[in-house]
């Protein structure tokens, strides 16, 4: 099995370098490649990276993902959408109630099979000590397709998260704002970004 990780910023990175500790093959797709000189992975187009994977998680913004030309590359891909549909000031949602990114995000491709996960991890908790813990930190998994979701399931048990299947992909629509309440409670509250949802059974 090998991951796409499409995008370089905080969750890309730290996504990349999470599959990369627990010993997964990955690629990192960008749409700058050759602009990057530094450390790191090496960077190749969102289409390489796509057509050499089984699962592509979408590290970008949501509206990157409406904007992204190379979409209907990620046919038949099981795709992770981690995104948050977010106001430019991370005060609120601008995708919400009836809807969520991840279904717009579904009818885009619809011969994909979109699954909603790791929304609410902030990007600092990849690297953090939380999974020193006794309790890993929980990954909320939601999707339509079952056999996906057991496939997202089983990578983030991989990497070292609790994965926990809410359901179809439409639950999505509770998933997005939580990331909003972690948003809220990490910055405008001071809580921090290591924070991650624990819920008990
Ligand atoms: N940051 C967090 O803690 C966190 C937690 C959970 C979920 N999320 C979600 O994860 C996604 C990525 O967040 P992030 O914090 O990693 O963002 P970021 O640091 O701004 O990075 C986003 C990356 O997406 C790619 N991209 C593709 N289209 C883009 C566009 N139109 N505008 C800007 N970048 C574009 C870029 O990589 P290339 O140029 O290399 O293609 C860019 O580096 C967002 O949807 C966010 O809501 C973030």
């Amino acid at each position: 099995m090998q991951v796409a990780v499409l995008g370089t910023g905080n969750v890309g990175m730290a996504f990349a370098d999470t599959l990369s500790r627990n010993g997964i093959s990955y690629i990192v797709g960008s749409r700058s490649v050759g602009a990057h000189d530094g450390d790191g992975p090496k960077r190749v187009s969102y289409a390489t990276a796509v057509e050499k994977s089984d699962i592509v998680v979408l590290a970008m913004p949501f509206d990157g993902v409406k904007e992204a030309k190379q979409l209907h590359e990620l046919a038949d891909k099981v795709v992770i959408d981690l995104t948050n549909p977010l106001t430019e000031d991370f005060s609120a949602l601008t995708v919400g109630h009836t809807t969520s990114a991840a279904e717009e995000i579904q009818k885009l491709i619809p011969k994909s099979k979109v699954v909603k996960a790791f929304n609410t991890v902030f990007a600092q908790v990849y690297g953090s000590n939380a999974f020193e813990k006794a309790n890993p930190p929980q990954v909320f998994v939601a999707g339509d397709d079952e056999v996906s979701v057991e496939q997202v399931a089983e990578l983030t048990r991989q990497i070292g998260f609790e994965p926990i299947k809410v359901g179809e992909l439409a639950v999505a629509r509770y998933l997005e704002p939580l990331a909003g309440l972690n948003i809220r409670l990490g910055y405008f509250q001071g809580w921090g970004t290591e924070i991650s949802p624990a819920w008990n059974r």
